[in-house]
């Protein structure tokens, strides 16, 4: 007889990037992200007791580049999931958002598996203390960020003395202290370019290790982290606007003096963020942008303006756009 979980889980855009690496997966510096709501993963896990074996199904069809990751992720986390020796798992995940768009999906993924495979270990009768932080725990060491994708709104991963029970090793909700201009604050991803990144996460936190700026890096991401805790508690925006921009543009600049060194950014990423800096000289409304390790433009901005924002993208030309928002953690499907 078998069983199934399904969970969906979101995708994070990170305020306070996380770049460069230690130990088993621990960051070199706290993160802060926003939960999205439209860019989801949804997975499901089929488990039986049988030897052990691991399919994965991608968007219905059997993906054996990604199954092989997961085969690695399983085996090294064994500790946590001892279970996988005994079990035939079918695994099938499938994104809201197109697989080609260039967005990272390693964060809702590794998630949404996390959530499935946790609740495996608490069907098969293991202690589960804490559900949420077992599986932020168990994500964070599939791929960082999705240690955030777990909880809802603003969500904090990394040991900081300026918010109590954080930590490294999981991620935690900081919802108590945030200024209502930011509920429901947007995130339009404008998608320039939809081709797979020229360099991995992976190597791209390997590069910090010998990048000659890393402690100055870190330093300034430790500045702008306690700065946007007082953004996001007092509503702040220019505030806001500065240190997300800074955080971006840093997060970029440490690939391009990287050795071997990347330029992620395309001439339309910067024609965009020209555009949005001009856009809000112009016009005052508190409009900003954001970058992944990738060319795509993340515009953030408060719910109040959207019909103003969405006629400004009209103006940049950008082939997709995904309209997205603040949004819930797992959920279980
Ligand atoms: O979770 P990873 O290993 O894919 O790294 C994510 C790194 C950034 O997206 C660039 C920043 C972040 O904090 O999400």
């Amino acid at each position: 007889m078998s069983n199934i979980h399904t969970y969906e889980s979101p995708s994070n855009i990170a305020l306070i990037k996380y770049w460069g690496k230690h130990g088993n997966q621990l960051p070199n510096n706290p993160s802060i992200s926003f939960s999205l709501s439209n860019s989801k993963t949804i997975t499901s896990i089929e488990y039986k007791k049988a030897e052990a074996n691991i399919e994965f199904y991608f968007e219905d069809k059997r993906n054996l580049d990604f199954e092989k990751r997961i085969k690695t992720f399983l085996n090294n986390n064994k500790g946590i999931l001892a279970f996988i020796n005994d079990y035939s798992l079918k695994i099938s995940s499938k994104n809201t958002f197109p697989h080609s768009a260039g967005i990272a999906s390693s964060a809702s993924a590794f998630s949404a598996l996390s959530a499935c495979l946790i609740s495996i270990k608490q069907d098969l009768g293991y202690k589960v203390d804490n559900f949420e932080k077992e599986v932020s725990t168990l994500a964070r060491l599939g791929s960082g960020s999705a240690s955030r994708s777990v909880y809802e709104g603003v969500v904090l991963w990394g040991k900081t003395d300026l918010i109590k029970n954080s930590s490294n090793e999981y991620a935690i909700p900081i919802n108590d202290n945030i200024h209502d201009i930011y509920k429901n604050y947007h995130d339009d991803i404008l998608i320039v370019e939809e081709e797979t990144k020229s360099v991995s996460s992976s190597a791209g936190h390997k590069l910090m290790d010998i990048n000659p700026y890393r402690t100055e890096k870190y330093n300034q991401s430790n500045i702008n982290l306690k700065n946007i805790l007082s953004a996001l508690k007092t509503g702040d925006l220019d505030l806001f606007i500065n240190i997300v921009e800074n955080e971006a543009l840093a997060l970029h600049a440490m690939m391009m003096i990287s050795e071997p060194s990347f330029i992620l950014m395309k001439p339309k990423t910067l024609e965009i963020i020209n555009a949005v800096r001009n856009f809000r000289q112009e016009t005052k409304i508190p409009l900003c942008f954001t970058l992944d390790a990738g060319p795509n433009v993340h515009l953030l901005y408060p719910d109040r303006y959207f019909s103003k924002i969405q006629s400004f993208i009209k103006t940049l030309n950008t082939k997709n756009i995904i309209n997205d928002f603040l949004g819930n953690g797992i959920l279980q499907v």
